[in-house]
């Protein structure tokens, strides 16, 4: 494991959406935590964080969303049971969702008004430091882990970075799309921004290269936000925030090196549902049996 990172501290995992895409099921239940396998979703991007050195997690939260603090906590009852009975593989998974050297803290978003707005959430949390967003819904896999590359990438720049990766052309409206002025970049690369726009119809959009939801935000990020209108579809954008920052400061993007599975559609969260039971050891053998089993046309 990484050791804690003295550059990139602290992760604002933004968690307070209403998860309108996921009805039925998002209901009673965060979005955040549908389980790709048996793991939700907030869990594999807070092992993201904590993979890149992160140690203290910030989770902008809403209302219906305790079922992350009690997923974060010590289920002690549990744990001693599992203990009484011998279980003891399953009790060092439990308890190793919160590492003794991680510290979870939780700030309400008390309006859904956008993700720049609950990242604002998070100002006097995160203090004058850099630090990492990331957004749960992006499932997202790669070794080394995308956040230790976006962590590495900033300790090259000292600047913002931002992850993108090359998106089809009729999907730009679903994304922040990043200008490079025509740079593309080679996968694993840096390059200085020269624009940002959120989701941009494709006859306007500036590139294919659209953000994924991993970043690294110097503090300067704040003062943008908290003047920052609201922009595409009435919220206030973090991608609006960060392209005014650039008036003051560089930005970048990496061309992160792995994949993402966007879990904030149906089609996404099945991809990567299907994806990470192939790649778990003790799943895949069943789960292969059973594809196989399958005449699709
Ligand atoms: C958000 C950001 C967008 C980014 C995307 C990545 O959009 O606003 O810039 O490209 O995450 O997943 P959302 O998917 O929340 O609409």
């Amino acid at each position: 494991m990484t050791p804690a990172s003295p550059v990139i501290r602290k992760a604002v995992f933004p968690v307070g959406g209403m998860g309108t895409r996921f009805l039925p099921a998002t209901l009673a239940i965060p979005k955040e935590m549908l389980p790709v396998v048996d793991k939700p979703l907030i869990q594999y991007a807070v092992e993201e964080a904590y993979a890149a050195g992160i140690r203290e997690m910030i989770f902008v939260t809403g209302r219906h969303k305790r079922a992350i603090e009690d997923h974060f906590d010590t289920a002690f009852e549990l744990e001693s049971a599992l203990g009484a009975a011998n279980k003891h593989e399953l009790l060092a998974a439990i308890q190793a969702i919160k590492p003794d050297d991680m510290v979870c803290v939780y700030v309400r978003q008390p309006r859904p008004l956008g993700l720049g707005h609950a990242v604002l959430c998070a100002e006097s949390l995160v203090g004058d430091e850099p630090f990492a967003v990331l957004l749960a819904d992006d499932l997202m896999l790669g070794k080394p882990p995308i956040m230790r590359q976006m962590v590495a990438a900033f300790e090259d720049v000292r600047a913002s970075v931002l992850a993108v990766q090359d998106v089809p052309l009729a999907d730009t409206k679903r994304y922040g799309i990043v200008d490079t002025g025509g740079v593309g970049g080679a996968p694993g690369g840096l390059v200085a921004i020269k624009g940002l726009v959120e989701k941009p119809e494709p006859a306007v959009a500036p590139s294919t290269l659209g953000v994924a939801g991993r970043y690294v935000l110097t503090p300067g990020i704040f003062q943008q936000l908290r003047q920052q209108g609201r922009g595409a579809g009435g919220e206030i954008q973090l991608t609006d925030a960060i392209a005014a920052l650039m008036g003051q400061e560089s930005v970048y993007a990496h061309r992160y090196q792995g994949v993402r599975y966007d879990c904030g559609t149906q089609a996404g969260f099945l991809e990567a549902t299907v994806q990470v039971a192939l790649a778990r050891a003790d799943v895949q053998q069943d789960f292969k049996h059973y594809l196989k089993t399958l005449s699709l046309d």
